[in-house]
């Protein structure tokens, strides 16, 4: 048997599992890294979500499953992500699922292989293959665009979350886990409405679209990081005017979903790095068609067409640079 084949746990060891106090686990946690010190590290990959990060860790501290909630590109799976990692409370420190409209229940929970029970016996390591509700035992479990996830995957979760047991073909497997869920509201494509009992055993946590101070420090933070490898600064009217130009943009009654902040960065680095291969400076015309077409297909609205919607953000464009020549 190799190596891997061998750590795989076996099913008469999963059901004897005890039960695992996850919510002790992350108050000693808290405890003992501090949460400044876990605020601190936050800050190092994502900026101005620290009040929302204790929102998650004071859900997670009493036992709750947090569901964080916004729109497209505004930080919440590497907010998850960074939680889980700064908590640490087992190793790897958290289990991960991009949920989809098309995953089952099994494969949320494992299943077991017939041909292999059949063959070598229900307890052979590869009889069966545990799904992600069960290896999250012990630890947090993140559940990516939980909302994609259809009906029936959604009540095998929820069974877990309600009895801490999955049942697989009958057997009752022990598993605790608290969960950190990222979704988008429904307005968004491709998802589903989270059921009342499943969205009910949920802490709700909201993230907004940055205002202009955080953004324009995300944008010279992460913008730069994008291209130091290329030697190139990215000049402060960049900043400034995508500052403007997404504030504006998301604050506009025309605009249902606005812009992400991913689109932002990588509309300038996009820019920048353009003028790089022709060996020239930036210009406001190479920004704003970066802006514009990176920004396009993220945004929805009450447009009639995409041209409108184009021309839309071209004026927007227009105007927010002249917002910006005013204030220096
Ligand atoms: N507050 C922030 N501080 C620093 N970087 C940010 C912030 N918000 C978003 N970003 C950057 O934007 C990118 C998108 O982040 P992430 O994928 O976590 O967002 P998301 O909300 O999960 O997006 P989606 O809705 O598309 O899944 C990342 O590169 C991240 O570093
Ligand atoms: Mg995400």
């Amino acid at each position: 048997m190799d190596e891997l084949t061998e750590k795989m746990p076996r099913l008469s060891n999963l059901l004897r599992r005890e039960a695992v106090p996850v919510d002790q686990l992350v108050a000693n946690a808290i405890r003992s890294r501090g949460v400044n010190n876990i605020v601190a590290g936050l800050e190092r990959s994502l900026k101005g979500l620290g009040d929302i990060a204790l929102d998650i860790l004071s859900g997670l501290a009493v036992g709750r499953h947090v569901m964080i909630m916004g729109p497209v590109g505004v930080g919440k799976t590497t907010l998850a992500e960074e939680v889980a990692s700064l908590l640490d409370i087992s190793s790897p420190p958290y289990m991960e699922v991009a949920c989809h409209s098309h995953m089952t229940a099994a494969e949320l929970t494992g299943d077991i292989d017939i041909a292999v029970a059949l063959q070598a016996g229900l307890d052979h390591p590869l009889a069966f293959i545990p799904g992600p509700l069960v290896m999250a035992h012990g630890g947090i479990l993140i559940l990516d665009e939980i909302n994609r996830l259809n009906p029936y995957s959604q009540a095998a979760l929820l069974q877990a979350l309600q009895e801490h047991f999955v049942f697989i073909r009958g057997f009752r497997i022990r598993s605790d886990f608290l969960v950190i869920a990222t979704s988008n509201p429904s307005e968004y494509s491709g998802v589903y409405e989270l059921s009342e009992a499943l969205a009910d055993r949920m802490k709700v946590v909201n993230i907004n679209y940055p205002d202009k101070d955080v953004l324009r420090a995300i944008l010279n933070w992460k913008a730069n990081a994008m291209l130091e490898h290329l030697g190139v600064k990215v000049p402060d009217f960049a900043v400034e005017v995508v500052a403007n130009f997404m504030t504006q943009i998301s604050q506009d009654g025309l605009v249902d979903i606005g812009p992400s902040v991913r689109s932002s960065i990588y509309a300038i680095s996009g820019a920048l790095s353009r003028a790089w291969i022709e060996g020239r400076d930036i210009s406001l015309a190479d920004l704003k068609k970066e802006v514009v077409s990176n920004v396009a297909h993220v945004i929805r609205g009450n447009f009639s067409n995409d041209e409108e919607k184009v021309n839309y953000l071209l004026r927007k464009f227009d105007d927010a640079a002249a917002l910006s020549r005013r204030k220096h």
